[in-house]
């Protein structure tokens, strides 16, 4: 059933009530619609607009619909081009033409970006929630490798010695910082546009503060032609769902390679792995390359809604219809792919001595040779140049840089002393290095506290955000 029917003298073809369809999609909304629904139907009866006796047969029927839809007993019909009109005639249904007095003071033009809001309120915290989740699995791998000497690469090049608790933690900081954009993300968006009608807000509906306040917004946004075009805080959320994709890509990559018969650093658990239908022995990190391949369609996402947005008038315009799928999928992807990675993270066992076996390799100390010197005042510059000499004749003499003999470094400079050899080993190179952010072992282990109170943090403003918006969240 059209919502608009009056003016046509025919009903739309076939072909455009297929085009114009959205109810497949954004029947997500419905939990969300009924929602809105009552905290404007407040508003219609505190102004007189709706009978108070009216009013209280349109509460029930709403709650009593919401129940249904819950139960899956209501749905929507071929009919239905959207999740407002099958609300609507699902609420007329059940207790007749009254149920049409709901859509004074209102457009589906600020109903739906009401109900879209509401929506990504609620998912994004159901995202940040499993990603605290991801977050403090890695702190609980990171605390216990915090003891384990590894190669740190740049250039996927052996660099310098890092702890491996180190290694780990850092996606802990970088999952932490997708968390608090959410935050961020809230505090900005978190205002309403219902009452904004069309576009010019409505003489019916004289106090959208209070239907805001009834859903849990902290306030009602400014402007109603920006408020029902607005959808800044969609690209937003997808901006926020792709970088936290980027983050698990790189985070699959680094289980890809780690696990490989090459690398062998992780054993990924068998419930966190998949088979070959030809090979037998195949065991493969298929969470950790869907990590890897699902941010695709997350960066995918962000700049479909940014093409559309591009150059689009004001206020409404149907375009705006397809802000919903990209922000559906985006969600959708993370709610399955953050517990999967999680279980893989936490299941994951790592062979610490396979991960420190190759730490000095490819002359990782080398650096330990510049400082020395650079703190017996040579100019960085040339004990670097020094530090790569050393290099240069172990490479041609085929041995590390401890195997230098005093004679040899003296030949080099005369600055190199036999004390240098206790530096150039794993544990020296990482033991110096104790300033907060550095891979001593007990800056890392005070790093990894640090995470850890940070993680709580995280959860326990989360859940005050759920319960905040929960009233909303459950009909
Ligand atoms: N299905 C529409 C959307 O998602 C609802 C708003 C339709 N408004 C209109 N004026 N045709 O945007």
């Amino acid at each position: 059933m059209a919502l608009w029917g009056g003016r046509f003298s025919s009903e739309p073809a076939d072909s455009v009530a297929a085009l114009s369809r959205s109810v497949d999609f954004d029947w997500r909304l419905a939990p969300y619609d009924i929602k809105v629904n009552l905290a404007h139907l407040d508003g219609l009866v505190a102004s007189g607009v709706i009978a108070s006796g009216n009013g209280e047969v349109i509460r029930a029927g709403l709650k009593a619909l919401s129940t249904e839809i819950i139960a899956g007993k209501f749905t929507y019909n071929d009919s239905d081009e959207d999740v407002h009109s099958a609300i609507e005639r699902g609420l007329i249904a059940k207790i007749g033409a009254i149920g049409g007095a709901l859509r004074a003071g209102r457009s589906r033009n600020d109903l739906v970006v009401t109900d879209f809001k509401l929506y990504l309120i609620d998912h994004l915290l159901e995202v940040a929630s499993l990603t605290t989740d991801l977050v403090s699995a890695f702190n609980q791998q990171s605390a216990a490798l915090v003891e384990v000497i590894a190669p740190g690469f740049t250039h996927l090049q052996h660099a310098q010695p890092i702890v491996f608790g180190h290694e780990l933690a850092k996606h802990s900081q970088a999952l932490l910082r997708d968390v608090d954009r959410i935050g961020d993300w809230l505090v900005r968006n978190n205002f309403s546009p219902l009452g904004s009608g069309a576009l010019a807000g409505s003489g019916l509906q004289p106090n959208p503060e209070s239907s805001a306040d009834t859903l849990g917004f902290d306030g009602v946004l400014a402007n109603s032609i920006d408020a029902v075009s607005d959808r800044d805080f969609a690209a937003e959320a997808l901006f926020v769902m792709a970088m936290l994709g980027v983050h698990l890509s790189r985070i699959g990559e680094e289980f890809t390679i780690w696990s490989t018969t090459e690398f062998k650093w992780v054993v990924i658990d068998d419930a966190y792995s998949t088979g070959s239908s030809i090979m037998p022995q195949k065991k493969n990190p298929d969470i950790a390359e869907l990590a890897r391949g699902k941010s695709g369609r997350l960066i995918g996402n962000l700049t479909a809604l940014l093409a559309v947005l591009k150059g689009l008038p004001f206020a409404y315009n149907r375009d705006l219809q397809e802000d919903k799928e990209p922000i559906f999928d985006s969600v959708e992807t993370l709610l399955v792919l953050l517990p999967a990675l999680t279980g893989m993270v936490e299941t994951a066992k790592f062979n610490g001595a396979n991960i420190s076996s190759g730490a000095h390799s490819g002359y990782a100390l080398a650096t330990e040779i510049a400082d020395y010197l650079a703190k017996k005042s040579v100019p960085f510059a040339q004990a670097h140049e020094v530090a790569g000499e050393c290099v240069r004749l172990c490479e041609s003499a085929g041995i590390e840089l401890y195997e230098l003999s005093d004679d040899q470094l003296k030949a080099i400079h005369p600055e190199l002393k036999s004390d240098l050899k206790e530096l150039l080993t794993t544990q020296g190179a990482v033991a110096s290095r104790t300033s907060s952010l550095g891979t001593s072992i007990s800056s890392v282990t005070k790093q990894i506290a640090d995470l850890k109170n940070a993680t709580k943090e995280a959860k326990s403003w989360i859940s005050n955000e759920v319960e905040r918006f929960s009233g909303m969240m459950k009909p």
